[in-house]
């Protein structure tokens, strides 16, 4: 294990998945945890994370100086550099020129931390204080045209410390200075593996949850799948899982989800309840057209069908909720994608459901360790790649009024739309792809007959943070392919759109 102490800053999360994908097993512990704690972790190694305040500063986040003498090594990265310095006797002070971005970074290759890196090499900075002068017994390994002191070490005492961060991609050569710390330094093996962390995620599952019950909102998403499937394997039948149909899933989505978590399944047996809420979800939404308000009246309508749910359940001991590291950050930046999730995020529940706790298994891994996760712990594929579905589904892809014949529409052109690209093996190169229902009748000629039908937009984009998207460059063959089929298959249907714009200025999703 390879510990790292959270000194507040922003890439933490990271840092850990960075040393995970040596096949370490990494965790996260706040700055204010006991030394004694620490030891008693039996860690190969230390990492201490950035931070936002001034080592010098009265009441910085500190710790115990002990830390540095009792023989596991310590990386310090960014204020964990300069905290390792103030400490041991070096001098940090505001700079005199604050870097900030990628810098030209002149390492010396003969360190442990810097083997096989480029004597100069372009890594990320972010600071405002620099380290002015090192401590004794430490030797300067790197620098930059600002910033006299950006690496130094005592490797006698296994003492390392970097005023950039390693862990962003925007640091060239950053994995490979964390690789080095981990085993050459540490002496770690790499032996571990998603399995251990799925394994030890289960052992913790049921010591917290003991032989109390958990209800689980599962939406045939990755991440609640994923946290379902841990459940299962934890607590089995203490483990209830509402699924709600609302009638605005993608096609054969219901008949998916259940056939993994539905009775008949022994590797997931728990309590499984599908709820049939179409009906009332269309008579909700019936006369409806406004963006806004069809999202505002989908999200409400799913705490009060799964608050009844609950309540037929009785007592239930804990909420388990698919929280999973992005939307921890989202949420504490704020931002587009705060609200965005407000529509349809079960947080709100414990308002109105007694729970004595929360468990959320997920909350330090990102998406493609979750989705990692899910496949150790034996979920299908095709719950496992899913690309993300908005809660509200369907009836933010069709403009305008929600019916259940345009659902049907719509989820028809959806289905000939993915398997098209699946089989032109484009699923794995874009992000997010869909058909919509535009809200749009246009006239067209069939058979010699007029007809006076709908226009389907199809979408697909590609993103790495889904705050900005491009449209995709979609081969003209396979839209082709897919325009001819869908005239041709979904009734009511005369005419194919592909949506080139971009994010901004337009959305993912229609609405
Ligand atoms: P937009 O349309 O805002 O979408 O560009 C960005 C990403 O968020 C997804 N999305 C949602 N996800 N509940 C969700 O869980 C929602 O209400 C919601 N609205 C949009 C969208 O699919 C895309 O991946």
């Amino acid at each position: 294990t390879v510990i790292v102490l959270d000194f507040g800053g922003q890439y933490n999360q990271l840092i850990a998945r960075r040393v995970r994908e040596n096949n370490v097993y990494c965790e996260i512990y706040s700055y204010k945890t006991d030394l004694a704690q620490i030891k008693a972790k039996n860690p190969k190694g230390i990492i201490f994370t950035g931070g936002p305040n001034s080592v010098y500063l009265e009441d910085s986040p500190t710790c115990d100086p002990e830390i540095f003498n009792w023989g596991v090594p310590v990386l310090g990265i960014c204020y964990g550099s300069q905290l390792m310095m103030h400490l041991l006797g070096g001098k940090v002070s505001r700079a005199p020129e604050r870097e900030y971005g990628k810098t030209e970074v002149f390492v010396d290759t003969e360190s442990k931390l810097f083997a096989g890196v480029q004597p100069s090499t372009i890594c990320w900075m972010s600071h405002n204080d620099y380290i002015e002068q090192a401590a004794p017994g430490f030797k300067i390994t790197a620098h930059t045209a600002n910033c006299p002191v950006a690496a130094v070490e005592n490797a006698e005492k296994g003492l390392y410390a970097v005023q950039f961060h390693p862990e962003v991609l925007h640091t060239a050569e950053g994995k490979t200075m964390l690789r080095n710390f981990v085993y050459n330094v540490c002496g770690c093996t790499g032996d571990w593996k998603m399995d251990s962390f799925v394994e030890n995620n289960v052992r913790a599952l049921r010591e917290q949850i003991g032989d109390g019950k958990v209800l689980c909102a599962l939406s045939g998403g990755v991440d609640s799948s994923v946290l379902a499937a841990m459940l299962a394997k934890a607590v089995g039948k203490q483990l209830t899982c509402v699924f709600v149909d609302h009638g605005l899933l993608r096609k054969n989505e219901k008949e998916e989800v259940c056939a993994v978590f539905g009775p008949g399944n022994p590797n997931f047996d728990i309590n499984f309840i599908c709820v049939d809420a179409r009906a009332r979800y269309f008579g909700k939404l019936a006369g409806v057209s406004e963006p806004e308000k069809k999202r505002k009246i989908i999200g409400e309508e799913f705490i009060r069908v799964f608050e009844e749910e609950a309540k037929k359940i009785g007592q239930v001991d804990f909420l388990a909720q698919g929280t999973i590291y992005p939307d921890v950050v989202e949420s504490g930046l704020g931002g587009e994608s705060t609200v965005i999730k407000s529509h349809h995020n079960v947080g709100g529940l414990p308002d109105h459901v007694d729970f004595k706790g929360l468990v959320e298994p997920l909350r330090n891994l990102f998406k493609d360790e979750v989705r990692q996760a899910g496949r150790e712990l034996g979920l299908p594929e095709y719950l496992v790649s899913r690309q993300p579905f908005p809660g509200p589904g369907l009836a933010i892809r069709i403009i305008g009024e929600v019916t259940p014949e345009k659902v049907a529409i719509v989820q028809d052109a959806d289905a000939i739309w993915r398997e098209e690209i699946a089989k032109a093996g484009l699923d794995k190169e874009i992000s997010q792809y869909y058909a919509a229902l535009t809200n749009m009748h246009s006239v067209g000629v069939m058979g010699d007959e007029r007809t006076y039908d709908y226009a389907v937009a199809l979408r697909a984009v590609t993103t790495t943070d889904f705050m900005t998207a491009e449209s995709y460059n979609m081969p003209w063959d396979v839209l082709g392919t897919v325009t001819s089929r869908i005239v041709n298959e979904v009734k009511h249907v005369n005419r194919v759109f592909y949506d080139c714009t971009g994010k901004p200025p337009a959305t993912i999703e229609m609405e």
